[in-house]
């Protein structure tokens, strides 16, 4: 049965690097939020559609200054870390998560500070546009199930991980695990409670598997965590090859990198969410591949931390399974369409980052730039892929998880010219310029979780 139809035009991206531009379709949404057709003026049905839906008060029209655009996808998020935003991103990693992140996640411990701030970051994401979000939570179980939760009380697709934690060398005394054995009764106890939760009959909010990365672990923690992925075939999420210093800190512990490590503790699956991963071997890139896992790129995250270029033209080339993430508080703005343009500005750098008048071989490597239509197909398909579900994309069968932006409100920085923009300008000017106030409805699953 049909819910709701909107009417006007939209712009996705079901070829990666090009776009689709409707100027007059009817995307009809049924009652279990799932796109049941897209019209257009051609099909025999689209007047008979459009009046018995504006007879039943169920169109929703756009004006023409209103795009109708897929849900983003933020495929990693630290949730408990939105007050850090902005704060210490000079630090070198190592130091900015011993002195601001460990003690800021510690607090949510108690449940009245989550209930303070996870609210307040499920809206801003919302409101953002951000229709699935891929969070890291903290160690705590009881304040983990909270932010499911709160997700699900505010309507988003959210993915969320009870961060593990058990290495005494690495974390600091007052944010560890009890113990490694507690820590995977909770995991498992916080799995089932995540997937029975009251409100979450059609899966809405996930567990995913949450080792934090190699430095943070005990190897029985990540043997006993590949277990638990075996047995719930949940998704998986963990920090990847991120800096020379965790990189250094895997091949000194195990002799292999990441990818090696995770895959040897059966960790590595087509629910697999890696961020960073900077350092990919070809073997890394054969496994990923072999295994169907998805990289989530951090760009802005990636140039304070990483100490090298994200080879995200190598990537997309190799047809490896990648979205975007915007690694809160590893970068500070809570929008996707943000980190499509650190995304096409992070490969820009590494193409020609020196100035002319250095020697040529300093002016990095040519053809490693990716276009503001691949990292939107990013922002969208890409990360509906490595979430595992159908959205991205205004196709019959695919999730409506939808936005609808308006360049025309009051304090706007997108302006468009109408007699000079392309379609194509239009949508790039989007990726670019868009902003918070642009966005005047947000659904997930057809349900509407904004409007302004
Ligand atoms: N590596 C391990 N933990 C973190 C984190 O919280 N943020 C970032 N950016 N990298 C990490
Ligand atoms: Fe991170």
């Amino acid at each position: 049965e049909i819910k709701f139809g909107v009417l006007g035009q939209y712009f996705h991206c079901p070829v990666k690097g090009d776009f689709e531009y409707a100027s007059n379709a009817l995307v009809l949404v049924d009652d279990k939020g799932v796109i049941a057709s897209v019209l257009t003026e051609k099909d025999a049905d689209f007047q008979t559609q459009l009046s018995q839906l504006s007879a039943n008060k169920q169109l929703i029209e756009l004006s023409s200054s209103q795009y109708l655009m897929p849900g983003m996808v933020d495929l990693h998020v630290h949730a408990p870390q939105f007050p850090q935003a902005g704060k210490g991103l000079d630090l070198p990693l190592y130091d900015w998560l011993q002195d601001y992140t460990f003690p800021l996640e510690a607090k949510f411990e108690d449940l009245n500070f989550a209930k303070k701030i996870y609210p307040e970051l499920v809206q801003s994401l919302l409101a953002n546009g951000t229709t699935s979000a891929v969070y890291f939570a903290t160690i705590h179980k009881h304040t983990s199930v909270e932010l499911a939760r709160e997700c699900l009380k505010q309507g988003q697709r959210g993915f969320i991980g009870k961060v593990n934690m058990d290495e005494a060398s690495q974390c600091p005394p007052f944010y560890i695990e009890p113990s490694t054995r507690d820590a995977l009764i909770d995991t498992e106890d916080f799995i089932q409670q995540v997937l029975q939760l009251e409100g979450n009959e059609h899966q809405l909010v996930s567990p995913v598997v949450t080792p934090r990365f190699v430095p943070s672990c005990t190897s029985e923690m990540l043997q006993g965590l590949g277990e638990l992925v075996q047995k719930y075939h949940c998704h998986v999420q963990t920090h990847c090859s991120e800096s020379d210093w965790a990189r250094d800190y895997s091949q000194e512990k195990y002799g292999k990198t990441d990818v090696e490590i995770y895959s040897d503790f059966g960790l590595m699956t087509s629910k697999t969410i890696l961020a960073h991963s900077i350092f990919l071997t070809p073997n890394d890139h054969a496994v990923i591949k072999a295994t169907g896992a998805s990289i989530a790129h951090c760009p802005l995250s990636n140039m304070y931390f990483a100490n090298a270029a994200m080879q995200t033209r190598e990537i997309l080339d190799n047809e490896l399974k990648c979205g975007l993430g915007s690694d809160l508080a590893g970068a500070p703005i809570p929008s996707i369409f943000h980190t499509c343009l650190d995304a096409v500005n992070h490969s820009r750098v590494r193409e020609d980052g020196t100035s002319t008048y250095l020697p040529a071989d300093s002016r990095g490597e040519s053809g490693s730039r990716i276009s503001f239509l691949e990292s939107y197909w990013m922002a969208t398909v890409g990360g509906g892929q490595a979430i595992d579900a159908r959205v991205g994309l205004f196709q019959p069968g695919f999730e409506f998880d939808a936005l609808i932006v308006d360049t025309a409100v009051a304090d706007s920085n997108i302006f468009i010219l109408d007699e000079m923009d392309s379609a194509k300008d239009k949508l790039e000017k989007i990726i670019t310029l868009n902003s918070r106030q642009n966005i005047r409805k947000v659904w997930v699953k057809g349900q509407l979780v904004i409007e302004k």
